[in-house]
């Protein structure tokens, strides 16, 4: 039996009628248009569908929609205040840290997670927060720097991030997946 569901996305009081035990990503996908979360294996292995669930990363394709009722969620569409950048947005960008994109939604809201616990992480602290995530483009050693430059730990491996289309892919991740 569908249930009403409230969740308050982006700072915005969304609401939904659904199967209780539908798949969160799904409710953004499809019912908010909020295609920036992304599926990927769909079981919870890969990390491409993580959004912030009252601040924590977690994974949308295995979490049910009842279970984040009342509770706010941050997808990759509310990081950015309008043109400016979140600072590991821009820190992706900065170090190139994308190649098709796919998992960048994923990565940039868990890493936002992590700093906010860990403004100054080590490296093996990066390492574990992102442990989750695969990206299947090999991006790693960018993507390590990309969360470096973020914490003000240094410039980072590369700044060979092209701007342009890539400021829209990584300001709503919407690509065509
Ligand atoms: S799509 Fe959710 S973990 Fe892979
Ligand atoms: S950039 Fe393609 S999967 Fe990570």
């Amino acid at each position: 039996m569908d249930v009403a569901v409230t969740l308050r996305v982006n700072g915005v009081a969304r609401s939904v009628t659904t199967d209780p035990d539908r798949p969160l990503l799904d409710v953004l996908r499809e019912e908010f248009q909020l295609t920036g979360t992304k599926h990927g294996c769909g079981e919870g292995r890969c990390g491409a569908c993580t959004v912030l669930l009252d601040g924590h990363p977690t994974l949308s394709c295995v979490t049910a929609v009842s279970a984040a009722h009342d509770k706010t969620i941050t997808t990759i569409e509310g990081l950015a205040e309008g043109e400016t950048l979140h600072p590991v947005q821009e820190a992706f960008l900065e170090a190139g840290a994308m190649q098709c994109g796919y998992c960048t939604p994923g990565m940039i809201l868990s890493a936002v997670a992590l700093l906010r616990e860990k403004p100054a992480p080590t490296d093996d602290e990066i390492v574990t927060a992102m442990n989750g995530h695969i990206c299947r483009c090999n991006g790693y050693v960018k993507i390590l720097s990309a969360i470096r430059l973020a914490a003000g730990g240094g410039e980072g491996e590369a700044r060979l991030g092209g701007r342009g289309s890539c400021r829209a892919v990584i300001r709503t991740s919407n690509i065509e997946h």
